[in-house]
């Protein structure tokens, strides 16, 4: 039997899938590692941490098959800026998608280059998390480390360089870089230009399924070949299906995403949406709400110290309906109003309001955030008629139920929950040629597990989706 190796470098952890040629999961792996924030505002990791991590689960899934390992791939937390120097050391610490330490070098991108420029070389406009105002960063307030510079790299993109040794990236990851020409495909020289660095420091581009390579000799692994993966957010959508024209997937990690599969090339008429390169070889719409899951981690974890995720749905099954509104901007917002400033509240909270009324505001404001983004992509012409879902926040029955009332659609889960090292295994599948095609891949190994249909509300959902808007609208003055 021929096995496939999934990894998916995430924010809090790294998770690893030792998958079969046939999609059936034989085990999986995962290992912890630090998110660190020196200030308010900073988010950063060791890139030394996701090394070790990768290691020691390519080693726990290969026991005993290290000759059968036909393929290995991965799926990354997109937009974080790895740098080596001339010795290949990491320089400083990785920067990570939601750090917004770099509002100064978002806007001179958005004001002084202009939105228009920006759009017009690759593709999307500058967000504070992207991968170019980084660099700038590091050039304003880092000039020894900028100096330094020879290789510039994703964070998925330096597990790959160190377990191959081949210096590369992927189409979907590197379209969050703001250096990509998304619709062309290559590297935009006038960008690279305006962050004062050299194509020659940029990885290779290649498609995501395509073979790049073997593991280095070390690992031990034979047969293994190893294809560049993809964003997390791609990685997900191709484990979930989400292949053909106007296919919707969402994911409700640490961010909460909805991704929208395009043959062709497109933007929105504000560029709320980022446009990426799909990992299938084609396109995609993606709105990025940077918080998701994590906001009922902090509500229950943070606040209440309280780890009963089981009580907290039975509390929150108990309330009918309630007119409390939470607005998810606990860190700033990336889609669609890109606003580093605007911060979390709750509204219309009373002596008589419960903790259920809390923690169900908080799975509807995250689910009006994502109907926010899905608003635009319905005004760019795409009619989305159903969605799967996938990332942790996805494990609530009643969460989903959610989803399917506010976007009025039907949401779908599948038999394999794990959306981005599944999709990452499926990308090794394909570069070692097991299926010929993403639409034979699915076909086999991707089936749906429940579909949940919007129920009849007797609360005006619609109403509440509209102050939740306004709501913005009103404190944005006051942020
Ligand atoms: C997407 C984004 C996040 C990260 C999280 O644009 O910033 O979804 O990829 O891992």
């Amino acid at each position: 039997m021929n096995y496939y190796i999934g990894i998916d470098l995430g924010t809090s952890s790294c998770k690893g899938l030792l998958v079969d040629r046939d999609g059936n999961i034989i085990s999986s792996s995962s290992f912890d590692y630090e998110v660190y924030s020196p200030y308010p505002s900073y988010s950063e990791q060791n890139p030394s941490d996701y090394l070790l991590a990768a290691e020691k689960i390519i080693k726990e899934l290969s026991k005993g098959r290290e000759n059968d390992i036909k393929g290995l791939s991965f799926s990354g937390q997109m937009h974080g800026l790895v740098i080596l120097d001339e010795k290949d050391e990491v320089i400083r610490p990785c920067i990570l998608w939601n750090d917004s330490r770099t509002e100064k070098q978002t806007d001179y991108l958005n004001e002084v280059i202009g939105k228009s420029t920006l759009s017009s070389l690759t593709g999307n406009i500058a967000f504070a998390g992207f991968t170019a105002p980084k660099i700038l960063w590091i050039k304003e307030n880092e000039p020894e480390n900028f100096k330094k510079i020879r290789k510039i790299m994703l964070p998925k993109d330096y597990l790959c360089y160190k377990l191959t040794g081949v210096f590369t990236t992927d189409y979907s990851d590197a379209s969050g870089t703001l250096l990509l020409d998304v619709k062309n495909k290559c590297w935009s020289k006038r960008m690279c230009e305006i962050c004062s660095i050299k194509e020659e420091q940029l990885p290779q581009l290649n498609e995501s399924y395509q073979c790049i390579g073997k593991l280095l000799p070390k690992y031990g692994l034979p047969n293994c070949i190893v294809t560049p993966g993809a964003g997390d957010n791609s990685a997900a959508a191709i484990g979930n299906g989400t292949i053909e024209q106007g296919e919707c997937n969402i994911s409700l990690g640490t961010s909460g995403t909805i991704f929208i599969s395009q043959d062709k090339f497109s933007v929105d008429k504000n560029n709320s949406l980022h446009s990426f390169a799909h990992a299938n070889g084609k396109y995609h719409l993606m709105g990025c709400i940077l918080t998701a899951a994590s906001a009922r981690k902090w509500f229950l974890e943070d606040i209440l110290s309280s780890f009963d995720y089981t009580q907290d749905e039975k509390d929150i099954e108990n309330v009918k309906s309630t007119d409390v509104i939470f607005l998810p901007y606990l860190a700033g917002e990336r889609s669609p109003y890109n606003d580093t400033k605007a911060r979390g509240a709750f509204i219309n909270l009373s002596s008589s309001t419960s903790k259920g009324e809390m923690s169900l505001a908080i799975m509807e404001g995250v689910a009006f955030a994502i109907k926010n983004c899905l608003e635009v992509a319905s005004s760019n012409g795409l009619e989305i008629k159903s969605s799967t879902i996938c990332g942790g926040g996805s494990k609530s029955r009643i969460w989903k139920q959610i989803f399917a009332d506010v976007l009025n659609i039907p949401i779908q889960s599948l038999k394999t929950e794990q959306g981005p090292s599944y999709g990452a295994a499926i990308l090794a599948m394909i570069g070692n040629k097991e299926y010929s095609s993403f639409k034979e891949a699915k076909k086999h190994l991707i089936s749906i597990k429940e579909t949940i249909y919007p129920r009849k509300r007797t609360d005006n959902l619609s109403l509440k989706y509209e102050k939740f808007k306004k709501l913005y609208t009103l404190l944005k003055q006051l942020y």
